[in-house]
């Protein structure tokens, strides 16, 4: 487990006597009083009186619930400029340019007012790693299902249930600077929870049960909040915000973990996506059999060439002992597939058998294809044989293929060109940085970026006193924690669709296997989701059963 080792060395002792002599921190000192450092937080002070009261009928059930609205969980909130640029170009006029971005709708239903152990449930809204502006999942009068809408199941279950808005890479200052550069979003959301922990007292519920939901960005986004818990590596940002429990000194009075993670289709190991992305849909032709307009062997062949050193550098391993290489990789998610549908069959969904067609329905409308790829035996609910090579083109045919590489792309003409993740790194005055060597190393854009323009390597670049890119990546990656001294949430539900073309399913997979070799962690539910695209919480019933079922794994172990 060579990645998966701790992350933060202690500093010598020696070096830390000096540092403690020079600031006078050691005892004898006579000169320091622990209390002028303390962090005052009294701005952050919840005010339980400061709500409206809302009500929303679940399952034709009224339930009335206290609306906590635009809750600033931050001391120093970045002022917005107050048009933003939202996915596609489209811009947005916003109104609360002071902390939209950085607010909690925090809404309890009243039938918990009095009760300190219920969970709180946060909901990362963002997409795409972009801003989430402040929201609320909760209207008055709405009619919610339970049994689709994970609002109206946490709600119904009693749980606090919390819209948390977050700075992303889109996000525009008034000052005209970019704030949201890795790592503001995990920043923000760990500012969230630290808010939560400073008022647990003051509020119903315990912040020792905060339950995260994410999909997408936001599956990457609660990946890295429940991987990193605790980590001092975010002190210093939480500390230019005025984040909650960090003292005079930069240290920290309070803690950021999180208990347990729900996360759909992760777009996360942002530093290595397109090599696993080139390689998934190369390794068996999927581009080529789809026949999608993204073709670009090249770029593919060479991105796809780094994979196996990279996955072999992971040291994770299956369930079964064996490591997972580039060698095995294809028969693992061949085996994941297969336990997927095995799963839904048994749960009572019907699949096509061989040669019989099946319709999906998407943003583009519905759509029949014919499986070719698949046979099962739907009375023994058992799959009796995989085609990787036709359910790969299948995969890469029914929505097409991101472009070479798939994430870090150069050019980005519009801040919020969803098709890649370049601009959520660089300086804050930068429109964009490369963040892979690849991608630095062949940008030929005229953009002040990469090997052709400042004439460094990949390589030489990050050597540049002040580069930050690799730091930025390394911040927003689960796999650089897990196993590490962070104290990384013991719970976690991840699924990923397994008709999902956003990222390799090598992503999740491994993710999976990194939590489940981390012995903090007590519980992986790891599920490739079938006939899933690109989505998130549509299976409400399953993920909340879990919830419910570690919250009480969690209170027999003290939380
Ligand atoms: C999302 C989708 C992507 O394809 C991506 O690269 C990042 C995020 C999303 O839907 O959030």
């Amino acid at each position: 487990m060579k990645r998966f080792q701790a992350r933060h060395a202690a500093p010598a002792l020696s070096v830390l006597m000096a540092l403690m002599l020079a600031t006078g921190a050691l005892a004898g000192s006579g000169r320091h009083d622990a209390d002028s450092d303390a962090a005052d937080d009294s701005a952050l002070t919840f005010d339980a009186s400061n709500y409206t009261r809302v009500g929303v009928t679940i399952d034709g059930t009224y339930v009335p619930v206290r609306w906590y609205k635009n809750v600033c969980y931050v001391k120093q909130p970045v002022l917005m400029a107050t048009t933003q640029t939202g996915l596609g170009g489209a811009t947005q006029v916003i109104d609360n340019p002071q902390c939209g971005y950085q607010n909690l709708n925090i809404f309890v239903p009243e039938a918990s007012l009095n009760d300190p152990k219920t969970a709180l449930y946060l909901a990362v809204n963002n997409g795409g790693w972009m801003a989430s502006y402040q929201r609320a999942s909760v209207t008055d009068g709405a009619t919610l299902d339970s049994s689709t809408s994970n609002v109206g199941a946490a709600l119904k279950a009693g749980y606090v249930y919390v819209d948390v808005a977050t700075r992303g890479r889109n996000v525009v200052a008034a000052d005209a600077t970019y704030p949201g550069r890795s790592p503001a979003v995990v920043v923000d959301a760990k500012a969230a929870v630290r808010y939560l922990r400073l008022n647990d007292a003051r509020m119903p519920g315990s912040a020792e049960r905060i339950v995260v939901n994410g999909t997408s960005g936001g599956g990457g986004l609660v990946s890295i909040l429940g991987a990193s818990g605790n980590s001092p590596d975010y002190l210093p940002y939480l500390a230019a915000i005025g984040a909650a429990g960090i003292d005079k000194r930069g240290r920290s009075t309070l803690r950021d973990d999180v208990l347990a993670v729900v996360a759909y289709c992760p777009i996360t190991d942002l530093g290595h996506a397109d090599l696993a992305y080139e390689w998934l849909f190369t390794a068996l032709n999927s581009r080529a059999l789809a026949g999608t307009s993204n073709a670009n062997p090249t770029a593919s062949a060479e991105l796809a060439s780094r994979f196996p050193a990279y996955q072999r550098s992971l040291g994770l391993r299956n369930a079964d002992g064996q490591r997972l290489t580039a060698d095995n990789m294809l028969a693992t998610i061949q085996a994941e597939v297969i336990r997927s549908a095995e799963t839904a069959m048994r749960a009572g969904t019907t699949l096509p058998k061989l040669g019989e067609s099946f319709t999906v329905s998407g943003m583009g409308g519905s759509k029949t294809y014919v499986n070719d790829w698949m046979d099962v035996d739907t009375t023994t609910q058992r799959v009796l044989s995989l085609d990787m090579t036709r359910y790969l083109a299948f995969v890469a045919t029914q929505a097409t293929l991101k472009p070479t590489p798939a994430f870090d792309q150069s050019g980005l003409s519009v801040l919020t060109n969803p098709a890649g993740e370049s601009n959520l790194f660089g300086t804050p005055t930068q429109l964009y940085s490369n963040f892979t060597d690849y991608s630095w190393n062949h940008n030929d854009k005229t953009d002040g970026v990469g090997l052709d323009e400042t004439g460094l390597t990949w390589t030489q670049f990050l050597r540049q006193p002040g580069t930050r890119v690799d730091e930025q990546i390394r911040l927003i990656d689960p796999l650089a924690f897990i196993g590490s001294q962070a104290d990384t949430s013991p719970y976690w539900y991840v699924r990923h669709g397994t008709r999902d073309r956003d990222t390799a399913f090598t992503v999740s997979i491994n993710l999976s296997r990194a939590l489940a070799a981390d012995r903090k962690v007590a519980d992986v539910n790891y599920r490739l989701a079938w006939n899933q695209p690109h989505a998130g919480n549509y299976d409400v019933p399953e993920a909340m059963a879990w919830v419910a079922t570690v919250l009480k794994a969690a209170e027999r172990r003290g939380r």
